[in-house]
């Protein structure tokens, strides 16, 4: 696929996503050379501003952020292609000026281009742009050229506001030229999961409940609340900021069965079954024996003292809005029954670090009855998410010397050894897929609206059940709750140490 020429209108253009991510994304790129001919950005917001401000403000974000560093000579070239636009997201006529606008592009470049609407706003302005883009005839494109939508998250708050925007969306686009993100989606190692199961013969013939033990996926950050994120935060928790997306779309493509072939469709038909598949948590009882939640209390992360959540700027003092959560969860199909995966995401634990470790059964019969087995003896698969990019597999090995002691060894491959190169930043592939209508690393409207019905059922029973599964505490900079510990401990199980 190649990026198709294009204009790119971003609404929410003045916001913390564009500047740290968007641009330096486009940018980056560019330096890699794959922007597409006569390429233009436009961004839509209500502040005033001229474009030379408007690029001003870009660049010295570029500069803190450009995975490449940033060189005056490139940015010089790539921001002439930046533009700014001013307008109310509900005011018909500024989208009337856009379409003049992006018609005046046209005409410079002598014919018509594609238009990519990059929805980076407040969530609440979704629909009237939408809206707007539709009555200012904006959402077709012109003479066989195409247009379409890339939605940010949140995708919703829960299912009946994601089916909601669903809808409002299909009003304006049709499925196909809609590309919702999930950022963790554009991770290179996401994307080598698939390559990892399905281009070895080593692995599939073992991925099944009859060789595998559990799973685990740890998503462990060490920020809290920072740069006013306390508001919108303490209004959604972990399980929906979180779990909804990111780990559920990790989730599918560990657990996933081979696509027929590499279409956006065939992925994401396999990538759904599993959401499907997850057998549902319903009723404080079942929720309360399978999910921990936690808020963190004052602390310290790498040396630096940290407050409590409830303390955080922008969060409720009496919040009960989880920082973290843990969850026993089962796949219900052939392949996985039985088989826990653990997942757990937290704010204010000791490191970031993601990643999928497989724990494989051990033998049904060992040879060597009186050697001494270390403690933790078990073949595990380790996937690195981030950071250090990378796959370790963990095997029991015998110890030099006459005696015949075991001891379990690492083979580890490394990105940055093996590659060389950095890696690409997971919104530049995104944003070329979306370029170069490669809808597979998005997620389709069944996958959005699967996933926030299992999450609605578990978030009612915290919320409007008579008697709660409880809020459980750990201290910032630790690695979450003993509840948590205790949840892999009743299975005779324990979390890996990362
Ligand atoms: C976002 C969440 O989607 O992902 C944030 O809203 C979280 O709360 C972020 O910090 C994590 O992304 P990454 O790429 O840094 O792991």
């Amino acid at each position: 696929h190649r990026a198709e020429p294009c204009t790119v209108v971003i609404f929410g253009a003045t916001g913390d996503l564009t500047n740290r991510k968007l641009i330096p994304a486009l940018y980056n790129v560019a330096a890699e050379g794959d922007l597409p001919p006569q390429f233009k950005v436009v961004g839509f917001a209500r502040r005033d501003k001229s474009d030379d401000v408007f690029r001003q403000e870009l660049e010295e974000g570029n500069r803190k952020n450009s995975r490449q560093g940033h060189s005056d000579e490139l940015w010089a070239s790539f921001s002439q292609s930046i533009h700014y636009h001013r307008s109310e997201f509900e005011d018909l006529e500024g989208y009337k000026a856009l379409a003049e606008l992006l018609n005046k592009f046209d005409e410079e470049r002598g014919a018509p281009a594609n238009r990519l609407f990059y929805l980076a706003s407040a969530p609440e302005a979704f629909k009237p742009i939408l809206e707007m883009l539709r009555e200012a005839g904006l959402s077709q494109g012109v003479n066989g050229k195409w247009a379409r939508v890339v939605c940010e998250k949140p995708f919703g708050k829960d299912l009946a506001t994601a089916r909601g925007l669903n809808e409002t969306v299909a009003g304006t686009f049709e499925e196909k030229d809609t590309y919702r993100i999930d950022h963790y989606l554009g991770k290179e190692t996401a994307q080598n999961i698939m390559v990892l199961r399905f281009a070895n013969a080593l692995f599939e013939p073992n991925w099944n409940s009859r060789y595998i033990d559990h799973v685990q996926i740890t998503c462990a950050e060490n920020l809290g609340m920072e740069g006013g994120r306390g508001g919108y935060y303490d209004t959604a928790g972990a399980l929906r900021d979180m779990v909804q997306n990111h780990l559920f779309q990790l989730l599918s493509l560990v657990a996933m069965e081979p696509p027929t072939d590499l279409s956006a469709d065939s992925v994401r038909d396999e990538k759904v079954k599993v959401i499907r598949a997850l057998r549902p948590l319903v009723g404080p009882e079942a929720v309360g024996a399978n999910v921990i939640r936690a808020q963190y209390t004052a602390g310290s992360v790498d040396g630096v003292s940290r407050v409590g959540y409830r303390q955080e700027d922008r969060v409720n003092p009496e919040s009960k809005t989880e920082a973290y959560v843990a969850l026993r969860l089962f796949v219900d199909t052939w392949r996985w029954q039985g088989v826990p995966f653990y997942i757990r995401v937290g704010k204010q634990l000791p490191k970031k670090a993601t990643e999928i470790s497989v724990h494989f059964k051990k033998p049904p019969q060992v040879p060597f009855a009186t050697a001494r087995l270390p403690g933790s003896s078990e073949n595990t698969l380790v996937i690195r998410i981030q950071p250090d990019e990378g796959i370790a597999l963990r095997i029991l090995c015998k110890q030099p010397g006459q005696a015949l002691s075991m001891q379990q060894v690492k083979m580890d491959f490394r990105y940055s050894g093996s590659f060389g190169k950095a890696s690409p930043e997971a919104y530049e592939r995104l944003l070329l897929d979306a370029m170069a209508g490669d809808a597979t690393l998005f997620a389709r409207r069944d996958e959005v609206e699967s996933a926030w019905k299992f999450i609605d059922e578990l978030e009612h029973a915290w919320h409007k059940s008579p008697n709660p599964p409880p809020m459980c505490e750990y201290p910032a900079g630790s690695w979450g709750p003993k509840e948590a510990d205790d949840l892999l401990r009743q299975d005779g199980r324990e979390w890996r140490l990362l």
